[in-house]
C-alpha cells in the first residue's frame, strides 16, 4: 500500500543550508579519519589480570560459569604469570579457592605464611617479572560461612575483623605482594593497614582499595571460582554497598584516600560506570575498575549461543571503562586481549 504522505525530496545545497556545512559524518568516513579523531584508546597497559588458585600441582581446572577461565596450580600460576609478563600486562591479581577443610569460623587461614596465596607469592617473585602482584585482602575464601570478616551471631564484626586483616596484609607483603588490596569493605581497614605495613617495614607496598564495592549479583561466578557460592549465608548488605547509591561512594572513596590508599577502585564495573565518571572527577586519583564474573560470564554466553560477537563486545566493554574515566580495569579478558592488540 502506498502511503499518502508527501516527502519533498531535499536537494544537497538545502541539507548543506540546514546542517549549515556541518556534517558530523565527514570525520568518520575512512578508517584512518576514525583513528584521528578517536579520544579513547584501550592499551595492554590498562589491564589487570584476575587469577585463581588452587592447591595441588600441574592443575588447571575449568571454572564452569566462566568458560575460558581455570583455577591454577602454584606452578601453573607461574607459567601464567609468565605469560602476563611477555604479553606487556603490567599487573595480577590473586584469588585462591582454599581447601574446604582449611576453612573456619574466623578465617585462621588467612593469616598462615604458608598458605596458597602466600606460596604463589613466592613463586611468582622468585622470577624476577616485570608484573605487579596484587594480593586479596577479605577473609571469605578462608571463612566457613563464606563472609568477609568474622561473624558474631548474624553481625560482621568491623573492628575484630580489621585487626584480622592488618594481619593478613602482612604475611602477603612478606610473601612479596607489591599492592594489597583490599575487598572486604570493613570501615577503617585502609587506614589500618597502612599503618601497620608502615610500622613494619613495607612503606613501599602500594594500597588498592576496593572503595566503592556494591552488593551485587554480578559476583555469582566468582564465588564458584573460589568456592564460597555454596557455603555463604545469608547476603553481603550489611557491608558492601546499595546498588542505589552513588554520593555514598563518593564518601567511601574519600575516606579510603584520606587513609592513604594510592588507588581506588569500582566494582562491578560495566553497570556502575557512572560511579566511575563521578570518582575520576571529583578526586582525580588513579581509578579502577573490575569487570567482574558475572559480567564475564553474560557476554561469554551471549557469544557462546552466537548472539553477539564476543569479541566485538569485548573490546568495546572495555573501551567504555576508558571513556568513563578509568585508568585501569580488572577483566578476566586480560591475556585474550593483550594477545589480540599485539597483534594490531
Ligand atoms: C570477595 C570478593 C568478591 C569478588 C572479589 N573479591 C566477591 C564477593 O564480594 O562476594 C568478586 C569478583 C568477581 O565477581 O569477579 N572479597
Amino acid at each position: 500500500m502506498t502511503s499518502s504522505f508527501h516527502v519533498p525530496s531535499v536537494s544537497a545545497d538545502h541539507m548543506d543550508e540546514l546542517l549549515a556545512g556541518r556534517r558530523m559524518r565527514r570525520n568518520r568516513r575512512t578508517d584512518w579519519s576514525r583513528r584521528l579523531v578517536r579520544e579513547n584508546t584501550l592499551t595492554v597497559d590498562d589491564l589487570i589480570w584476575p587469577i585463581f588458585l588452587v592447591d595441588g600441582e600441574k592443575i588447571r581446572e575449568a571454572v564452569p560459569s566462566m568458560p575460558g577461565v581455570y583455577r591454577y596450580s602454584v606452578d601453573e600460576a607461574v607459567l601464567e604469570v609468565e605469560r602476563a609478563a611477555a604479553l606487556g600486562i603490567p599487573a595480577v591479581a590473586l584469588f585462591p579457592n582454599t581447601d574446604p577443610s582449611l576453612r573456619d569460623a574466623t578465617g585462621t587461614e588467612a593469616l598462615n605464611s604458608d598458605n596458597l596465596i602466600c606460596r604463589a607469592c613466592r613463586a611468582i617473585k622468585e622470577k624476577g617479572l616485570n608484573v605487579g602482584l596484587i594480593t586479596d585482602v577479605a577473609l571469605d575464601p578462608y571463612t566457613s560461612h563464606g563472609h568477609d570478616g568474622i561473624m558474631e551471631g548474624e553481625t560482621i564484626l568491623n573492628d575484630t575483623t580489621v585487626n584480622q586483616l592488618c594481619h593478613q596484609a602482612l604475611i602477603q607483603a612478606q610473601s612479596g605482594a607489591d599492592v594489597i588490596a583490599p575487598s572486604d569493605m570493613m570501615d577503617g581497614r585502609i587506614g589500618a593497614i597502612r599503618q601497620c605495613l608502615d610500622a613494619n617495614g613495607f612503606r613501599d607496598v602500594q594500597i588498592m582499595a576496593y572503595s566503592a564495592k556494591y552488593a551485587s549479583g554480578f559476583y555469582g561466578p566468582f564465588r564458584d571460582a573460589v568456592g564460597t557460592n555454596a557455603t555463604l549465608i545469608g547476603d553481603k548488605r550489611t557491608y558492601q554497598m546499595d546498588p542505589g547509591n552513588t554520593n555514598e561512594a563518593l564518601r567511601e572513596t574519600e575516606l579510603d584516600i584520606q587513609e592513604g590508599a594510592d588507588m581506588v577502585m569500582v566494582k562491578p564495573g560495566l553497570p556502575y560506570l557512572d560511579i566511575v565518571r563521578r570518582i575520576k572527577d571529583t578526586f582525580q586519583v588513579p581509578t579502577y575498575a573490575y569487570q567482574v564474573s558475572g559480567e564475564y560470564a553474560m557476554i561469554e554466553a551471549a557469544n557462546a549461543n552466537g548472539w553477539i560477537d564476543g569479541e566485538r563486545v569485548m573490546l568495546e566493554s572495555l573501551l567504555a571503562f576508558k571513556r568513563a574515566g578509568a585508568d585501569g580495569i580488572l577483566t578476566y579478558f586480560a591475556p585474550r586481549v593483550a594477545e589480540l592488540l599485539a597483534k594490531k
